[in-house]
Parts: structure tokens; C-alpha cells; sequence
């Protein structure tokens, strides 16, 4: 018998439909048996956001500080865990960086095959490599990622995604699509709990190669690297002058956050596109080192 831990935060449950997805299959395997577990943190955040409450979190989840998490019931040793994840402020989400760093999840993760799931707007890079950091402070393994992005270019999830944010309105209006992941994306995550089913019948999450690899479980957008990697350098610098303005909620941080979100505003406009056609200009000239970086993201479950 095999033991999977299935463990997530989703707020508008969206990312517990993907993670549905994926252990439909498992569940149904006779020899699995599946422990399905929703990270809590103690006080709950809220959804659909007020404004200042969205910005309020932005320098502890960049600064991966977590916050306090209930105590999970778990009382078996397990085969694989399964981690479901979003990305806040290209980070993992506070509640999810938040158990890795309980000591609850230090027993838990020591010596373990992880699978990380992200369901996102589109921008999940340096959160992963915070993930992949915070998965070696606990000595677990990281042998796959599966990754599920917002419907529509992203130009219309940049109004799309915060949109569904502060208001819970995930519809379409306009020329702008949906929110969200599409729900025949949500639906085909269930290819990745047949494969694991699989995989676990035959010992495989022992070995250190991937179990999904060559599924489509991750790809990355060559174009947004690079807005990735400016937009957090910024965030490292804002979340600094944020905190130093004032705890969560105080009058001094809501004066940082407000003159931030006018300079990301026109960040946003300006220096991202610019950005963006200066790389489509240098393209053929960086096609081979693009190439090489997407692999490097792509791993270990790329195409
Ligand atoms: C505070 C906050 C910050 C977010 N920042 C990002 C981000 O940096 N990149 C991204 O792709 N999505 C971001 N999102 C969208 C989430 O990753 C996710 O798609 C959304 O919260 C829905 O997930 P859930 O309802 O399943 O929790 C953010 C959402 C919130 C609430």
C-alpha cells in the first residue's frame, strides 16, 4: 500500500479543482490510499480582496515570511506528497510557505518525493525557485512540476486575474475572456494522477527522474523571464520601504502602498513593454541562451 499526502491552499477553490483532478485517479487505485489535506493558516485571509488588504501582504509573502498555520491531522509516514500552490507576488502564497516552515513540516518533508502543483495567472517563475529553496531547507525531493495558467494573453490577465481578485468576478466582459484556468485545462490535470497512479505501482517515486515528464506539465513563456526577474527586483526593494513604513494595516504602510501601486501601475505600461520589445529585437540573435533558460524552468518535468 502506498501513501500519498495531497496538501494545498486555494481561497476561491479553484486550485482544489486541479488538485481534484489529480487524485481523482489515485483514489480510485486500490493500492493508494490518499490523505487529502487543506493548509489553514489561523487567521484566515480574505477573498474576494479589499485593495489595501491585497497590497498589505505583498512584503511578507516576497520576504517568504509565512504566518501561522493550524496544525494538521497527520499520522502516517507517506510514499509522495503532492503540493498545490499559488503564486503571490511571485511567491509562493503565505499560507503554503507558512507550513514549510512549521516544524510539522520539517518531520513531514524530510527525505520525500515532492510533486509541486501551481495554478496561477501566468507568472510562477521565482516563486518556484523560492519553492525549490524552501523544499532543500526541508530536505525534501523535488521530482516534478505541474503548472496551470490563467486563460487568455496577458495582456487581458493583467486586468482579467486582479479583477477576479478584489471583486470575486471571474466572468467575461468586453473582449476579456474568462478568469481564471480554462476548464478543459482543470479537467486534463487528471492525465497527471493516471501517470503518478502508475508511477507508484511501479516503485518509480523511489528513482530521482520525473514521473511526468513529456505531458505538457509545465511550459514556459520565453517572453516573460525577463519581466519576471525586473518586476522582482523591484518587489524586493518596495517590500523593504513597505515594511519600514509600518505594520499590516497601519496608516504609514497604506501611504507606501498607495504611491507603489502608481509606480507599478506605470512600471506595468511602460518598462514592461519596452522591456519586451527590446528581447523580441534580440531575439535572433539570444535564440540559443532563451532556449537554455526555458529548458532550466521547464525542469524537471519539460517537454
Ligand atoms: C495576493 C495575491 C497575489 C498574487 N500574485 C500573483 C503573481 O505574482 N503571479 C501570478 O501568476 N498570480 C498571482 N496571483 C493569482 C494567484 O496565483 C491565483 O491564480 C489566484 O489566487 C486563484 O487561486 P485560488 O483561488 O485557487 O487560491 C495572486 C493572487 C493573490 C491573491
Amino acid at each position: 500500500m502506498k501513501n500519498v499526502l495531497i496538501l494545498y491552499y486555494s481561497q476561491s477553490g479553484q486550485l482544489q479543482s486541479v488538485m481534484d483532478q489529480i487524485v481523482a485517479p489515485l483514489a480510485l487505485c486500490d493500492s493508494i490510499q490518499c490523505d487529502y489535506q487543506k493548509i489553514e493558516p489561523e487567521t484566515p485571509y480574505p477573498y474576494p480582496w479589499p485593495f489595501y488588504k491585497f497590497f498589505n501582504v505583498f512584503p511578507e509573502a516576497v520576504y517568504l515570511d509565512g504566518c501561522p498555520i493550524k496544525q494538521l491531522e497527520l499520522k502516517k509516514e507517506y510514499d509522495l506528497i503532492i503540493l498545490g500552490y499559488t503564486s503571490w507576488f511571485l511567491s509562493p502564497s503565505i499560507p503554503v510557505t507558512g507550513f514549510l516552515k512549521s516544524d510539522q513540516a520539517k518531520k513531514l518533508f524530510k527525505n520525500k518525493p515532492v510533486v509541486t502543483v501551481i495554478a496561477c495567472r501566468d507568472m510562477w517563475l521565482i516563486a518556484q525557485e523560492k519553492m525549490k529553496g524552501l523544499l532543500k531547507d526541508l530536505d525534501a525531493r523535488l521530482i516534478d512540476n505541474v503548472v496551470l495558467t490563467d486563460q487568455g494573453k496577458s495582456i487581458y490577465t493583467f486586468i482579467t486575474t486582479p479583477r477576479w481578485m478584489l471583486t470575486g468576478k471571474k466572468n467575461a466582459f468586453w473582449f476579456f475572456p474568462p478568469a481564471g484556468v480554462h476548464e478543459k485545462e482543470i479537467a486534463s490535470a487528471s492525465r497527471f494522477g493516471d501517470r503518478l497512479c502508475k508511477a507508484l505501482q511501479h516503485d518509480e517515486e523511489r528513482s530521482t527522474l520525473p514521473l511526468l515528464s513529456n505531458m505538457g506539465a509545465v511550459t514556459v513563456n520565453g517572453k516573460l523571464i525577463a519581466t519576471e526577474h525586473i518586476a522582482h527586483r523591484s518587489f524586493l526593494i518596495w517590500s523593504k520601504l513597505i515594511k519600514k513604513a509600518g505594520p499590516q494595516d497601519s496608516k504609514g504602510r497604506n501611504v507606501v502602498i498607495t504611491i507603489y501601486a502608481i509606480f507599478l501601475f506605470i512600471l506595468i505600461l511602460t518598462v514592461v513593454p519596452l522591456n519586451m520589445l527590446f528581447r523580441w529585437l534580440l531575439s535572433p540573435v539570444r535564440k540559443k541562451s532563451l532556449a537554455e533558460t526555458i529548458d532550466y524552468y521547464e525542469q524537471p518535468s519539460g517537454n
